[in-house]
């Protein structure tokens, strides 16, 4: 359904109460996307489901085109609170499109620095879920990392298998895929191009739980609406901070941490969410 929540407040017997109702924004009036569907959830959750099954949400660039276009559009949106990033039951992406790379020649791949603009998808601000069940391999699994949480269908199968097809990882791989699961592993699945099975990722710390696959997206929207439940501007601090940890020194990470601690103190939500809680009520976020 797109739908937004709009506030009104009327006087009655001197309490002022909040109405909401739900109505189609503008923004998304319309819209539609060959490679991917969409819906913004009336409780403040954006849902996008990659949707080009004839070659296994493989990730064209037609695809990045559409999934930047409303991810973009719902991290401007200040009635989201979170994205989920979904794909099929078979796969939520087997990769970057073999196809329309395979011609490609070394000076245009540079000069246009071809894939660099995936990582738009990481800097999205507001929170993202990957919901992944089937294969993410290569761009699938690299696209999966670039979301803050991943959960994962007992079928998920996840693998940088790049090195199969005479290249590497493009989209961050060969990093992200080292932070989450260690050296080790890392080179074992990267230099043999071997799949790694939902559990292992879990044990891993790859992926954050395993949930039967037919419930994955009903889990992760339940979790995207937990998160948009929060303050925003404090959960936008929240997830700066954890990201700061791969970036920074410990010592200028925990400072970094600090500092954002410290502004939460400036937020008209930290007073809520402290008298809230002495006064043993739920918090009404003012999202400032
Ligand atoms: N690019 C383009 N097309 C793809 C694709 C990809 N990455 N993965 C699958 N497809 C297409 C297949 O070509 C096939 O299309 P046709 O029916 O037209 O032949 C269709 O999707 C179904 O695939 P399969 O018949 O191969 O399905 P399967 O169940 O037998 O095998 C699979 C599934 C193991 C995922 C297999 O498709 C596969 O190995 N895919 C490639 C995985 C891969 O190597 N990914 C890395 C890509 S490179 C990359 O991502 C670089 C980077 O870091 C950014």
């Amino acid at each position: 359904m797109l739908a937004s929540t709009l506030r009104r407040s009327v006087k009655k017997n001197n309490f002022t109460v909040t109405l909401r109702t739900f109505c189609c924004t503008t923004q998304y009036k319309g819209l539609k996307y060959d490679n991917c569907n969409f819906e913004v959830k009336e409780y403040g959750v954006g849902l996008v489901t990659i949707n080009r099954p004839k070659a296994l949400n493989a990730l064209c660039d037609a695809l990045y085109q559409d999934l930047h276009d409303i991810i973009t559009k719902m991290d401007k949106d200040e009635k989201i609170g979170a994205i989920v990033l979904t794909g099929s039951d078979r796969a939520f992406a087997a990769g970057a499109d073999i196809k329309e790379m395979s011609d490609k020649i070394y000076p245009a791949t540079y000069s246009t620095d071809m894939l660099a603009w995936w990582e738009n998808i990481a800097k999205v601000r507001t929170p993202t879920i990957a919901a992944v069940n089937g294969f993410a391999l290569g761009g699938g699994c690299e696209l999966a990392m670039m979301c803050d949480i991943i959960l994962a269908g007992d079928k998920a199968q996840f693998g940088q298998p790049e090195i199969k097809l005479g290249t590497i990882p493009g989209m961050g791989g060969s990093q992200r895929f080292t932070r989450a699961v260690g050296k080790a592993r890392a080179m074992e699945m990267i230099l043999t191009g071997d799949f790694m099975k939902a559990d292992e990722a879990c044990t891993r710390g790859l992926v954050s739980r395993v949930v039967p696959s037919e419930e994955l997206v009903d889990d992760a929207l339940k979790t995207a609406k937990k998160i948009a439940g929060m303050s925003r501007p404090i959960a936008l601090l929240a997830k700066e901070a954890v990201n700061a940890a791969f970036e920074t020194t410990l010592d200028t990470g925990l400072r970094f941490e600090r500092r954002l601690f410290h502004s939460t103190f400036a937020t008209q939500d930290q007073k809520e969410g402290m008298s809230a809680f002495s006064e043993k009520r739920t918090p009404a976020w003012k999202h400032k």
